[in-house]
């Protein structure tokens, strides 16, 4: 794994961005993209820019269980305000929250996934060390699945949410499995309260309770921490 650490998400959306970049160059097609905050300066990034990926796809990580589209916390909403209203790509795939046949939606997005064979993955991490919605005891080699939410990720998203109850108990998500098949990982972690999280990963043992400790698995992972992320990593 390569470590990048940066003093703030400003930095480490530069650190992302030539990372695309270079990625583009080298004929990327397939971007896999993450939602939540870690990102967030990174699509601003990609947005100012002048890369065009109107003949790309995305592949997003996960959604809700049960929100619409339109819905301002659905991530089919945040990755429309976040980039894809502003940087078009040819086809961009969502999982559908609001499957009525979600064992026909996983197996639709399995193969979204396996058309569509991801170059360059986008990765935040949950406190718990959640890849995607892959919560602690998500097998390495799992495909997309239908998760239930931990108390734990329910508690980190009411953030985004008016009152905790209303953030949905389930999602949809690419499994660690579909994860590990993308050609090069960027992980975004920053704060203090990803530190034990990226420890883990890192250094810990490869455990499915802490999911992230999959991609040491992996041949070409990069991740870009700021000081607080990496405080608990001993090197
Ligand atoms: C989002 C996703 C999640 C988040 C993680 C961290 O698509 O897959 O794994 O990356 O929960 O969220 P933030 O960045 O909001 O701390």
């Amino acid at each position: 794994m390569k470590i990048i650490k940066v003093k703030d998400q400003v930095e480490g959306a530069q650190k992302g961005f030539e990372i695309f970049k270079e990625g583009l160059a080298n004929d990327a097609k397939v971007f896999g993209l993450a939602t939540g905050s870690s990102p967030i300066a990174f699509y601003q990034k990609v947005v100012a820019s002048d890369l065009d990926f109107t003949e790309c796809t995305s592949v997003n990580l996960d959604e809700y269980v049960g929100l619409p589209a339109e819905n301002d916390q659905s991530y089919h909403y945040f990755m429309k305000e976040n980039l894809f209203n502003k940087k078009p790509f040819a086809k961009s795939y969502v999982p559908n929250g609001l499957a009525s046949d979600i064992p026909a939606e996983l197996k639709r997005y399995d193969q979204v996934i396996a058309d569509n064979p991801v170059d360059i993955q986008i990765l935040g991490i949950g406190q718990n060390g959640h890849i995607g919605f892959n919560e602690p005891g998500s097998s390495f080699d799992s495909n997309t699945q239908e998760v239930q939410l931990t108390e734990s990720t329910i508690k980190a998203n009411a953030r985004f949410f008016e009152n905790e109850a209303d953030v949905p108990t389930k999602a949809i998500s690419m499994g660690i499995g579909s994860i590990l098949k993308a050609k090069k990982i960027v992980l975004f972690a920053y704060g203090e309260s990803k530190a034990e999280a990226i420890k883990g990963t890192v250094e810990g043992p490869q455990t499915t309770d802490v999911p992230a400790s999959a991609l040491q698995l992996h041949d070409d992972v990069t991740i870009i921490v700021d000081e607080a992320a990496a405080s608990l990593l001993s090197k």
